[in-house]
């Protein structure tokens, strides 16, 4: 357990992880803060009374400004517009950016030694905006992308064939968009490899289900997007720091000549423990897969270059 940890944004992605974050009890003070006057304060009001039902012992705390926040291990980023149906991500670009911005220069002086998890849209172009912003090393600005879409991935995998979802090991890599990369060759069941259990068409239709995994269910919300997993998957990363379980996980990491690239955010595995990143792992790759990679980067690359900081 770590003394405090930051979530930013009362949304529903925010209030998500701050419920789990405190069921969980990874940290003493779980801190929500929101500028919408009122919603920190009452959802963070709300979670703590169910404390005495669920039994945990985390405080949770809601707020429109960044005192109580001072000195957080970690901070959850996940304040921004969220997806209307047929929006892009990179349609929310702009918007975002300019509060990500924001959020970061408050982080930068109230928890200058936090761990930055961010979960805000369009993903990889947050994750550099919060990195350039705060000036923090790459091991302490971590995008949440790849244990969602790989949960998505992992979720289809499981119903397809019967089995039950632990028994799943994948890795979605690359950027949080339909450019991402679900590795084939690395997922298998119980260790036997998947593609001798599914065939080929049934595993590019899943394939593909999780590339727009998404927009699947903002096509189902009308008014938002998931956040169920998204807050399940930022908890799983906090967890793993909090815990130094230096688990292997696809998080979006600033590149630096990993996969031979550098210079922006792209979902690779990584092993994440009490400093947050300690390694990017390069594994190898089929030509397919690197092609993938390659052009998911780019696709990160053009709207990154499209902001003026
Ligand atoms: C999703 C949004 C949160 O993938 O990016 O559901």
């Amino acid at each position: 357990m770590v003394n405090k940890i930051t979530v930013v944004g009362a949304g529903n992605v925010g209030a998500t992880t701050a419920q789990r974050i405190a069921e969980k009890e990874l940290a003493r003070r779980v801190v929500m803060v929101d500028v919408a006057e009122g919603i920190p304060q009452g959802k963070a009001l709300d979670q703590w009374q169910s404390a005495p039902i669920e039994g945990f012992d985390s405080r949770v705390i809601g707020t429109n400004g960044y005192d109580e926040t001072a000195g957080s291990d970690v901070v959850v980023i996940t304040a921004g517009i969220a997806r209307k149906p047929g929006m892009s991500r990179d349609d929310l670009l702009n918007t975002n950016a300019g509060i990500v911005r924001q959020v970061s220069e408050q982080i930068r002086a109230t928890s200058p030694e936090a761990i930055v998890i961010v979960v805000s849209n369009p993903l990889d172009v947050m994750c550099w905006v919060a990195k350039e912003v705060t000036g923090f090393p790459r091991e302490r600005v971590i995008g949440m992308a790849g244990v969602l879409d790989t949960a998505r991935y992992r979720a289809f995998l499981a119903e397809a064939m019967d089995v039950s979802v632990r028994d799943i090991q994948a890795m979605v890599l690359g950027g949080h968009g339909d450019t991402m990369v679900p590795l084939i060759s690395y997922t298998s069941v119980s260790g036997i490899p998947v593609t001798q259990l599914l065939d080929r068409e049934k595993l590019e239709a899943i394939v593909d289900r999780t590339r727009s995994g998404g927009a699947e269910i903002v096509k189902h919300l009308k008014t938002g997007s998931a956040y169920y997993a998204p807050s399940a998957g930022a908890v799983q990363m906090v967890e793993a720091i909090v815990k130094d379980q230096k688990r292997i996980l696809p998080c979006a990491a600033w590149l630096e000549g990993e996969y031979g690239m550098k210079g922006h955010f792209l979902g690779v595995p990584c092993k994440l423990g009490r400093g947050g990143i300690g390694s990017v792992l390069e594994v190898e790759l089929t030509a397919d897969e690197r092609g993938a990679l390659e052009r998911s980067a780019a696709a990160v690359l053009e709207p990154m270059q499209a902001i003026k900081l």
